[in-house]
């Protein structure tokens, strides 16, 4: 089949043809009865992460923390919380994973740090102190009020007063996490320093935390009042509020591309990447991440699929408009969850969970599931009187407990979490006894099974791992699309109904089901009349 208009890159990277894997540390894999998830227990799980045939793991942050955020407030951005381990033990894992070529993609956290990090100590210790503009200080209004109505995410005013020094401070996050000064050109620094500290360690590169707030209106201007609250997703009162001035200035581009410079430095034999957390509402401003000369981040996150209807024809309009307004050369990334969002399984069914799973590895970029996806996790109610999370303590329906909860290895004790006799440090799915890796691996039509094929499916088909996409018109309820290359076409047929459909292509003549979702069936098939069963999705070799 030949159409011009699918392209392909020619020269793939590790982390373009690659499947990243979050791991949410507290909650992998406790080794020493702690009830928290270590890095001594991600390594004990590496050849588990091999055989699910994922290419890098991203490790949401181990570094010393007072764990106001769960280890998103630093303390010491260079070294590991005792709670995790230590560097010796950060080094083994690195070691370890790239023994079995994983990729260790770590956090990296710019916009802020704990309120217990020495900066922010020596900072709020005196007005003249040295370290003053390393954060964002501000005099009371004349009436003694914050200095502007912006807002912390987490609920209440961004600005804390100190009564110690008689300003306000600004924290886009909890109070526990002022922000820092990047105007001042020793903060730049020194967040490069902590990035060259684990660059020279060994990591292959970072996922950067709300990488799109680092900059802000150099007058601090109040953000204007949002004309349309109710089309907005959190039902606070954040909602109110255009977060343009305290958000996305344009100079963030500047520190972009000097990072890009950084991690270009390292040199082509093992090229290290960068991932960020952006906002992306906005097309244009999101594009605008990769660089004008694609010269920024190497992939602002794809989270465009993470709150969508979930309906076939509105899928296909989000990838395609995606699709459509990439640059040129700028490479697509997908998401369908992280420890910031409800369960994938729980938004969309457990049956749906199996046609999303072929969706992420399927389309053209690359994939990052979401630590126990794999399985099916649920969200787990979690009563208040647990709740661990802070933004849950203040707005209950936000708490992101649910989606954080442990790793659900065997039907024995703990879930195979922590070791029989500690307490996990949040509750245990009620449903592990049956949905857990040792289960489902004796399942052969198991989610985790299905992951398994697609991911092997996936590393032997350029058409998948660099071919073009193009979707297709099929059939009410299905997302139909192509992905090829020169010499491979493959055809992805996914139902989002929960009935029989039927499917007629007769242009596309005959094929080969490489997977069913149900994992039942393969073989020849004639595409001009096929039925996918309810909630199936096929991949088809043609
Ligand atoms: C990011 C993280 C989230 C954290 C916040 C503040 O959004 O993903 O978990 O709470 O930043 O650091």
């Amino acid at each position: 089949m030949e159409n011009p208009d699918l392209q392909h890159s020619a020269t793939p990277l590790w982390w373009q043809t690659g499947v990243i894997y979050q791991i949410y540390p507290r909650s992998f894999q406790d080794t020493n009865s702690d009830g928290v998830g270590d890095l001594a227990g991600v390594i004990q799980r590496l050849d588990y992460l091999s055989a699910l045939g994922v290419d890098a793991i991203w490790l949401s942050p181990f570094y010393r923390s007072p764990m106001a955020d769960f280890g998103y407030d630093i303390s010491d951005h260079i070294d590991v919380d005792p709670l995790f381990g230590d560097l010796t033990t950060f080094d083994r894992l690195l070691a370890e994973a790239h023994q079995r070529e994983i990729r260790v993609i770590v956090d990296y956290v710019p916009n802020h740090t704990s309120d217990q990090h020495p900066w922010f100590i020596e900072s709020r210790s005196a007005r003249n102190s040295e370290k003053r503009d390393w954060y964002i200080w501000r005099d009371a209004r004349p009436d003694g009020g914050p200095p502007n109505n912006w807002l912390s995410l987490f609920g209440g005013s961004a600005w804390e007063w100190d009564p110690h020094t008689g300003q306000y401070y600004l924290h886009t996050f909890l109070k526990e996490q002022p922000d820092l000064n990047w105007r001042n050109t020793l903060v730049q620094n020194a967040m490069f320093d902590v990035a060259r500290f684990w660059l020279d360690r060994g990591v292959d590169g970072f996922r950067i935390d709300v990488a799109a707030a680092i900059m802000k209106d150099p007058e601090l201007r109040d953000n204007p009042v949002n004309p349309e609250p109710r089309r907005s997703r959190f039902g606070t009162e954040w909602d109110q509020y255009l977060h343009i001035h305290s958000y996305r200035h344009p100079e963030i581009h500047g520190i972009y591309r000097d990072f890009r410079r950084l991690l270009d430095s390292y040199g082509s034999e093992r090229p290290r990447m960068s991932i960020g957390e952006v906002d992306y509402e906005d097309m244009e401003k999101w594009i605008r991440y990769y660089g004008e000369s694609l010269d920024e981040l190497h992939m602002p996150f794809g989270f465009h699929l993470l709150h969508a209807r979930w309906q076939s024809d509105n899928v296909r309009r989000i990838v395609d408009t995606v699709e459509g307004n990439l640059p040129e050369g700028a490479w697509p990334n997908w998401v369908l969850g992280n420890h910031d969002e409800p369960r994938i399984a729980t938004r969309v069914g457990l049956r749906q969970a199996r046609v999303a799973m072929m969706l992420l590895l399927t389309l053209r970029g690359t994939p990052t599931i979401y630590y126990g996806d794999e399985l099916g996790m649920q969200n787990v109610h979690i009563p208040s009187e647990q709740a661990r999370d802070p933004w849950g303590k203040n707005v209950a329906e936000l708490g992101r407990d649910a989606e954080r909860t442990p790793m659900q290895w065997d039907a024995g004790p703990n879930a195979g979490f922590c070791p029989s006799g500690s307490a996990p440090w949040l509750p245990i799915a009620d449903d592990y006894k049956l949905r857990n890796v040792a289960a489902e691996l004796e399942n052969p039509r198991s989610l985790l099974c299905l992951t398994r094929e697609l991911t092997r499916t996936r590393r032997s088909s350029p058409a998948l791992q660099l071919g073009g996409y193009r979707s297709i018109d099929a059939s009410a309820d299905c997302f139909a699309y192509i992905r090829q290359v020169e010499d491979q076409t493959l055809l992805v047929l996914l139902n989002f109904a929960n009935g029989a459909r039927p499917i007629s292509l007769p242009h596309l003549g005959s094929g080969r089901l490489l997977v069913s979702t149900e994992l039942d069936s393969r073989g020849p098939v004639d595409l001009s009349s096929i039925e996918l069963r309810p909630n199936e999705g096929w991949l088809v070799q043609i």
